[in-house]
């Protein structure tokens, strides 16, 4: 259903939070699908613009830093690089990747905020907030901990509880506690700025109204907030990380702006023009990006998870509306949550794969693959690493790796390394292409619906046409008793071939730039930002015979080696918390040679507790702790720091080796060791009994 022809597509993804790495839950959501998108409208020759970028404020960095003793801007410069290099690594094609600390971002989000500001869009409320008297701090959202209303749940965030998915406001959780001093939250009296979004519903109905093709597990969650009725929502807060309110705004309103700030909600969205007004300064026209965002012809796709429908389909629409001249959001594909090996996915519990750990272990394009096949575009989905394995060894390098090899081995051994001629072909031959010619269109309108898992299995549908279509032919016997029947047999195959390394590069682009040069195939459109425009094969035309007979092949090499065993059960072992039946089958350590009780007894074991600890500077491993032994104090540094948050240590009891040899690691010394009990994944736990410091442990 297409009403309207659009002449531009612009493209975004949820900006991640910089605050940890990027995980495959991350790219099954918001990434790879947009990628994929993107790269397939490039090929079609549309005009697609495709921006990201880091998020960078809000109070989820600022409780990371205050629990590693370091300040937000250190975590943001530790995790924004990180992030960007791993998205490179794996493929992403954006145009641009910025970030929200940039300064054209303060820039655009603030005169966002003054213009609706300027257009009395917002309301001024003064109420009574949670204050830490302790901190001298407001507790805006995460710095808060609590009981949910709903559920009960008792580790509830102050603006949202993660056991019911429940959006909350810290002044609603039941025994609030801050999470900067532990201390009883005081309630204390400040000013914001609020989006009443009550006041838009009915524009906002109307908006979604005419949108029914959006997929139902989006409408359906914004058809709950609108049974709800939307409520006003704070736009500022009182933290000391974010883009500052504009001093004028604040002046004109009659309220202190020192130590106010955008929420992050409100600016991150923006993030996505701030992004575009970049990229549109690196093209050398600093006014492209209004193209892009103020004129009808262009499309808007959202690409996000479900826990941000509201903020896409709601909150940013309405910002656009009263800032006015923007387009609004056209479409809003957002995935359901992926689940690793049958469980939740949870990065504080280790249960979770880190994009730049798994591309240390294999290529980027097989992860493209195993996630676009099972994507949750409707439902949940689960990820596993058998599975995993069984996608690239059973389907890409079985189906087609070796349709590909078969094909290119008899044009190198039967017909000198080049295309056979086409003569008199066969009904069976016309069929094969016939058939392939009718994919481009069928895979691309799967694409066109942000069907994703449909159009990579009919890319690889392609694939077992070619294989189906060999075995049939038998060129085995016909290279002897039927030349031209042989010939027309590897011709027919390698235009299969050539029409794959098209039709497949949105999914696996590494490969299919491997398997063009196998083909020596020139000319295809590039799916990547700012292709070449002497391109001349597109999507369409890869239905067609995009090779010459006579034309010189290129060289041979297997398109993918299989992943063995060994390495698949390494990665499971390197999830944390695994299924039963994976830890059971972990050995346990080998038992030690018996001691006698004279040796023992050396050991000057006492109990301890840790007063502060620290990263040490250029270390992944090692920590510096302080620990009170009672009777004295000691520096130990401890190769923990992978397992546990630095600050989670403060205050914990327990055992140490007083009396073991002093020992020098990264300039200091380490006087000590804690006891830590190591179960068979490699996970610590701290050794730890009553008794004042300075007890002896025998
Ligand atoms: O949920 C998140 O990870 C947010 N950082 C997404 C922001 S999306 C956008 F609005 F920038
Ligand atoms: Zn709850």
């Amino acid at each position: 259903m297409r009403e309207k022809e659009f002449k531009r597509i612009l493209v975004t993804s949820a900006l991640p939070y910089a605050n940890g790495p990027i995980h495959i839950g991350h790219l099954a959501g918001a990434y790879l699908p947009a990628d994929l998108y993107c790269r397939y409208q490039r090929l079609m020759g549309r005009d697609v613009v495709y921006v990201c970028g880091s998020d960078e404020y809000g109070v989820a960095i600022v409780v990371r830093a205050l629990g590693e003793g370091t300040k937000p801007q250190a975590i943001i410069d530790r995790y924004h690089p990180l992030i960007k290099r791993s998205f490179a690594a794996f493929g992403m094609s954006f145009d641009h990747y910025g970030r929200t600390s940039s300064p054209v971002h303060t820039d655009t989000s603030q005169d966002f905020f003054r213009r609706l500001a300027s257009r009395n869009i917002f309301v001024l409320k003064t109420d009574a907030q949670l204050y830490d008297p302790a901190a001298g701090v407001f507790l805006a959202d995460r710095f808060v901990k609590g009981t949910c209303p709903l559920c009960g749940y008792e580790e509830a965030y102050g603006d949202q509880c993660e056991h019911c998915g429940t959006s909350l406001s810290p002044s609603e959780i039941i025994n609030p506690r801050s999470m900067l001093s532990d201390a009883v939250p005081e309630r204390k009296e400040t000013t914001h700025w609020y989006l009443p979004l009550g006041d838009w519903q009915a524009r906002l109905e109307a908006y979604v109204a005419a949108h029914p093709e959006w997929k139902p597990n989006v409408l359906g969650q914004i058809g709950a907030w609108f049974n709800d009725g939307l409520r006003d929502r704070a736009i500022t807060r009182d933290v000391p990380w974010g883009v500052p309110v504009p001093p004028d705004v604040a002046e004109a309103a009659g309220v202190e702006a020192h130590g106010k700030v955008i929420y992050v909600w409100f600016d991150a969205p923006i993030g996505y023009i701030s992004a575009t007004r970049e990229w549109a300064a690196r093209q050398g026209d600093p006014s492209l990006w209004e193209r892009y965002w103020k004129d009808s012809a262009s499309k808007l796709i959202h690409f996000i998870g479900k826990d941000n429908i509201v903020f896409h389909t709601l909150m940013f629409p309405t910002m656009l509306m009263g800032y006015g001249d923007y387009v609004v959001p056209s479409e809003v594909p957002a995935n359901e949550f992926l689940t690793i090996e049958g469980k939740k996915l949870s990065t504080s519990r280790g249960w979770a794969i880190w994009l730049h750990e798994y591309l240390e272990a294999f290529p980027p394009d097989f992860l493209r693959y195993a996630l676009a096949a099972t994507l949750p575009e409707s439902k949940d989905a689960d990820f596993s690493w058998k599975e995993f394995q069984a996608r690239v060894n059973s389907e890409l390098a079985d189906i087609l790796g070796n349709f590909v090899n078969r094909a290119l081995t008899f044009a190198e051994k039967e017909f000198g390394n080049t295309v056979p001629p086409l003569g008199s072909p066969s009904v069976r031959d016309r069929d094969a292409l016939d058939r392939l010619a009718a994919f481009p269109a069928r895979i691309g309108a799967a694409y066109e619906r942000f069907r994703f898992r449909e159009a990579v299995g009919m890319a690889m549908d392609v694939a077992r046409l070619g294989n189906k279509y060999f075995n049939d032919c038998q060129p085995w016997k016909t290279r002897k008793s039927d030349r031209q029947a042989c010939a027309n047999t590897i011709h027919v195959a390698l235009q299969i071939c050539a029409a794959l390394s098209v039709l497949v590069e949105p999914v696996v682009p590494f490969t299919a730039r491997k398997l063009r040069a196998m083909l020596r195939l020139e000319g295809v459109r590039s799916s990547m930002p700012a292709g070449h425009a002497d391109a001349w094969i597109e999507w369409n035309d890869a239905g067609s015979a995009l090779l010459k007979a006579g034309h010189a092949l290129g060289r041979r090499s297997l398109l993918f080696t299989k992943v063995e065993d060994a390495a698949i059960e390494a990665q499971i072992a390197q999830l944390s918390g695994q299924p039963g039946d994976v830890v059971s089958a972990l050995p346990y350590a080998d038992p030690k040679n018996t001691v006698d009780y004279d040796t023992f007894a050396q050991l000057d074991l006492r109990m301890g507790t840790v007063l502060s600890a620290e990263h040490v500077k250029k270390s992944k491993k090692l920590l510096r702790l302080e620990v009170d032994l009672g009777y004295e104090k000691r520096q130990v540094l401890a190769g923990v720091a992978q397992h546990f948050e630095a600050a989670s240590l403060v205050g914990r009891r327990v055992v140490a080796v007083a009396n073991l040899a002093p020992r020098k690691m990264r300039g200091l010394l380490s006087q000590g060791m804690l006891l830590m009990a190591e179960d068979r994944e490699g996970r610590l736990s701290i050794v730890t009994a009553d008794g004042e410091d300075g007890s002896v442990v025998r």
